[in-house]
């Protein structure tokens, strides 16, 4: 596990195996000014001098260092202007440098960013958010690797001047939050014949074992039936994995407190069902269920920073199969809230499974309702893979989601959800169709479909179809909008120094 330390005073140079350094347009080095026992300052400013625009966001260059008893290696990173730097600047910086920390040996490494000025942002944000990138960049999934390189254990010092009171806690929630990251990329990237429904809720019962005020209730298919779930249960029914949707709740007695509802769709693979996928890529449908993952990692932040709210997180899983026992194109079920759906095409599964869900949550009397799904295709057409889609009945909350994607840059883009996009989901046969026909808007469509079942509470809809994992050589999920969530839940704590 690599470490993250806190250093408040001057430091010898050997201590460490790699000393960082920022370098401005002036010339400036910061960082430099930690080193006790460097007086060579010309070996850094000729290695400057050396190359034109050193000081330009992107630059990164190592440098080995070796004089009468001091051997360092130094890494020295552009950083633009000072004070200049914006969120976005700094964010790039770390990603650099830790994609460097990443492929070395090193295990001592002096980081400076906490020396860095950037706009807008104070010292406990810039350590928190230079822990989850450090973190994210060291992630690796080994669980079924026999032999495969061992992340040595790194210990990362930031710089404290006496102005930073809040480094600490900068330490501490970025540490945490990495590892509710780190723990739900793991359940999103488990192959699917291991990480089905009922590995999922074993998964949300460990909580409750390891936070005293986290309880853990499992739906079964029999419970769905009684509460006539059906569209969820349609959805499962080809598959030999039991449906399991696991509802995990935190703080329960927290003065009476309405909760917040997170809802993450958990489809543990999407083949299509009856209406089949094309094989190309059919394998990333096993990510279908990163929305579930991600109200897991959430749950998990939540309680370990104690966060003084209600929170209800519940992950609606189950296997969309085709089979002999499928829901065919054609069916009508009957949804939970008393609607008919009819299934047009079995490919658009998840808003079956939330539309259920989201009719089931209001029980829990909620104050908020988020859903996260990887739920279109249209989405990534729309938006690619930086943004999630946001659609909501609920300017306010809009307001306050948008917040925190500008102070994490998980970024976020709103699309509409207007009562048109109903027209498309006409049925002759029932109250409403699962799909439209057509090809455009789908995105929208889907967010419109859930709309219908959301009209009593506060409702916000994250379609991340685009956003929950990279594909090709570098498949494997993001974490993301764990970064977002969280901050709307700090926020919302009003525990945030910021
Ligand atoms: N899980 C998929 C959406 C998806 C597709 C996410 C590709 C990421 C990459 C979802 O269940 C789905 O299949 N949606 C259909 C809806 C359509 C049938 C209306 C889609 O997007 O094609
Ligand atoms: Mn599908
Ligand atoms: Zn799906």
């Amino acid at each position: 596990m690599t470490k993250f330390l806190i250093k408040n005073k001057k430091e010898n140079c050997n201590f460490y195996d790699c000393v960082s350094l920022g370098i401005f347009k002036s010339k400036e080095i910061i960082g430099i000014n930690m080193l006790e026992n460097f007086s060579d300052q010309k070996f850094l400013f000729n290695i400057i001098k050396s190359k034109k625009e050193f000081w330009k966001i992107g630059n990164v260059s190592e440098f080995y260092y070796r004089s009468n008893n001091i051997f360092v290696n130094f890494l020295l990173v552009g950083c633009g202007k000072k004070n200049e730097i914006t969120l976005s600047n700094y964010i790039e910086i770390c990603k650099l440098v830790s994609k460097h920390f990443k492929n070395t040996a090193i295990k001592n490494i002096s980081f400076f960013v906490s020396e860095l000025n950037v706009l807008n942002i104070n010292s406990y944000l810039k350590v928190r958010l230079a822990i989850e990138i450090v973190q994210d960049s060291l992630y690796s999934f080994n669980l079924f690797k026999e032999k495969y390189i061992k992340n040595n254990k790194k210990k990362i010092f930031f710089f404290k001047s006496k102005r930073d009171s809040d480094v600490e806690t900068g330490i501490e929630h970025g540490t945490v939050i990495s590892e509710g990251v780190r723990l739900s990329k793991n359940l999103s990237n488990m192959p699917p014949n291991i990480g089905n429904s009922y590995f999922l809720s074993k998964e949300a019962k460990k909580l409750s074992k390891q936070f005293k005020n986290i309880n853990v209730t499992l739906i079964k298919e029999d419970e769905m039936q009684d509460l006539n779930m059906n569209a969820y249960l349609a959805v499962g029914k080809g598959s030999k994995n039991e449906s399991i949707m696991s509802v995990i709740e935190y703080n329960k007695n927290s003065e009476q407190l309405r909760p917040i509802v997170l809802v993450g769709k958990g489809l543990t693979f999407d083949s299509g069902g009856i209406s089949i996928k094309p094989s190309n890529k059919m394998d990333e449908m096993k990510y279908d269920m990163c929305g579930a993952a991600c109200v897991y990692g959430l749950m998990y932040i939540s309680a370990s920073l104690k966060l003084p709210i209600h929170v209800i997180g519940i992950m609606a899983c189950c296997e969309n199969m085709p089979s002999g026992n499928s829901y065919r194109p054609g069916d009508v079920v009957q949804t939970m809230s008393g609607k008919t759906v009819e299934v047009i095409n079995t490919d658009a599964e998840g808003r079956l499974v939330l539309c259920d869900v989201l009719t089931y949550v209001k029980r829990f009397n909620p104050e908020i309702v988020i859903d996260i799904a990887t739920l279109t295709g249209a989405c990534v057409v729309a938006l690619g893979n930086q943004y999630h889609g946001l659609m909501s009945n609920d300017d306010e909350l809009v307001k306050e989601i948008l917040i925190a994607s500008n102070q994490t840059k998980d970024e976020v883009w709103r699309l509409p959800i207007s009562k048109e996009f109903n027209k498309k989901l006409q049925s002759n046969f029932a109250d409403m169709s699962n799909s439209e026909s057509g090809y455009s808007g789908g995105a929208s469509i889907a967010g419109c479909f859930l709309s219908n079942f959301t009209k009593e509470y506060r409702w916000a809809h994250l379609d991340i179809a685009g956003t929950a994992w990279n594909s090709g050589i570098q498949k494997s999920a993001t974490g993301r909008p764990l970064y977002l969530l969280t901050q709307f839940l700090l926020n919302y704590s009003k525990k945030i120094i910021f």
